[in-house]
């Protein structure tokens, strides 16, 4: 059996036997359910006012148009009252995320999008391997897409997969697996590279720095970064972006598999750790109601002032995290090619504004004892 079929199975395991494909990166996955659902011009696709720019993208390259929520500030997600407030004659399908591996209220949504004939997809690329009222993290909905990307739960540096539950989408997606390009050598060359560099050289001594050369030659195109410049840039699509997953992914996010529940296990650890500092210092955490069967990718904090808090953690040796600093992640400034008026999302902005997130799987203590030095920085 080759890589990619052993991946399958291992994951298919996970989801009671439903069916798996395997792509270069998430957001590909994402794009194929979408076309597999056979969405298009004139549709519209709900979602989140407070994800990764390269969610509306998928929806715009088949020329359907996304329909922005607003997120709530306690669980960083949306509820069924605001995507029903949403919803028009032209809504085709409802995307739910898991943001940071917190759940929205996925249940009631794709119980919701089922009634009225819509296609629920889950977000899934924070939250494989979590669950959400005892069951997995992607099982609620039609389908649900994930992310083996480098900081994700399990991670091949690149690399994306699709649990499909849905006849009609089992069959599109099997239909286009097989026009789906194979990586360049090029790529697989300059992958297995940095997953080496990663296993090698990466201790929370020598992040920062790291992390800064790693922006700096993704940007110059020297090596695989997590979104192409015109992904961040413009709303069309990349060429070679409708790639499938390499032997090599497959059997890097195979082995990542085997440590997964000990790796969640850390992150749970380490989230109820934050909530109780910051809860008993009344700063914003994540309540005990919401930790209960959610793991941590990542843990969000509020703070005021960002950049300083980043220059402190730098000196402090502290790994910190900026995901979604903006509404559509990393975009800056002005939204309007993705049609998204930031002015009309007013929990999304200022959340954007003031969010930090925490490591999970590296030394809690240092952590606690960072913010315990900022305390008059959190919010
Ligand atoms: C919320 C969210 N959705 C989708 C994606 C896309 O995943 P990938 O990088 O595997 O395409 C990301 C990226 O990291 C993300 O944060």
């Amino acid at each position: 059996m080759n890589q990619s079929d052993r991946l399958k199975q291992l994951v298919s395991r996970q989801f009671e036997g439903d069916a798996v494909f395997l792509f270069w990166k998430g957001r590909v996955g994402l794009y194929a359910i979408l076309k597999a659902w056979g969405i298009g011009p004139d549709d519209e696709v709900i979602v989140p006012a407070f994800t990764c720019v390269v969610v509306p993208n998928a929806v715009l390259y088949l020329g359907a148009k996304p329909v922005y929520v607003d997120v709530e500030e306690q669980s960083l997600n949306t509820t069924l009252r605001r995507i029903e407030a949403a919803r028009t004659g032209k809504t085709k399908a409802v995307i739910c995320q898991n943001t940071f591996g917190l759940s929205s209220e996925v249940d009631v949504i794709a119980g919701w999008a089922a009634s009225e004939g819509l296609l629920s997809v889950e977000d899934c690329t924070h939250g494989f391997g979590g669950s959400f009222h005892g069951r997995p993290n992607g099982s609620y909905c039609d389908a649900a897409f994930f992310s083996s990307q480098w900081n994700k739960p399990v991670s091949s540096g690149i690399g994306g997969f699709v649990v499909a539950r849905d006849a009609k989408l089992v069959k599109g997606l099997s239909k286009l697996e097989s026009q789906l390009a194979k990586p360049r050598r090029s790529e697989l060359v300059s992958l297995n590279v940095q997953l080496w560099a990663r296993r090698k050289l990466l201790t929370d001594g020598t992040y920062w720095t790291l992390l800064k050369l790693y922006r700096w030659l993704s940007k110059t195109g020297v090596i695989i970064g997590s979104s192409s410049g015109e992904e961040i840039d413009s709303v069309t699509m990349p060429k070679n972006y409708f790639k499938g997953m390499s032997e090599l992914q497959a059997r890097t996010v195979a082995c990542e598999i085997a440590k997964l529940d000990q790796h969640n296990q850390q992150r749970r650890e380490a989230a109820v750790r934050y909530s109780a500092f910051l809860a008993g210092h009344g700063k914003y955490h994540v309540d005990a109601g919401l930790v209960e069967d959610h793991m941590f990718l990542k843990y969000p904090i509020l703070v005021r002032n960002r950049d300083g808090f980043f220059r402190a953690a730098e000196k402090f040796r502290v790994e910190l995290g900026d995901w979604f600093n903006s509404p559509l992640h990393p975009v800056q400034g002005d939204l309007s090619a993705w049609g998204l008026d930031i002015a009309g999302f007013p929990n999304a902005r200022r959340i954007a504004t003031h969010i930090v997130n925490l490591p999970t799987r590296s030394n809690s203590d240092r952590v606690v004892d960072f913010l315990n030095s900022q305390l008059d920085e959190l919010m």
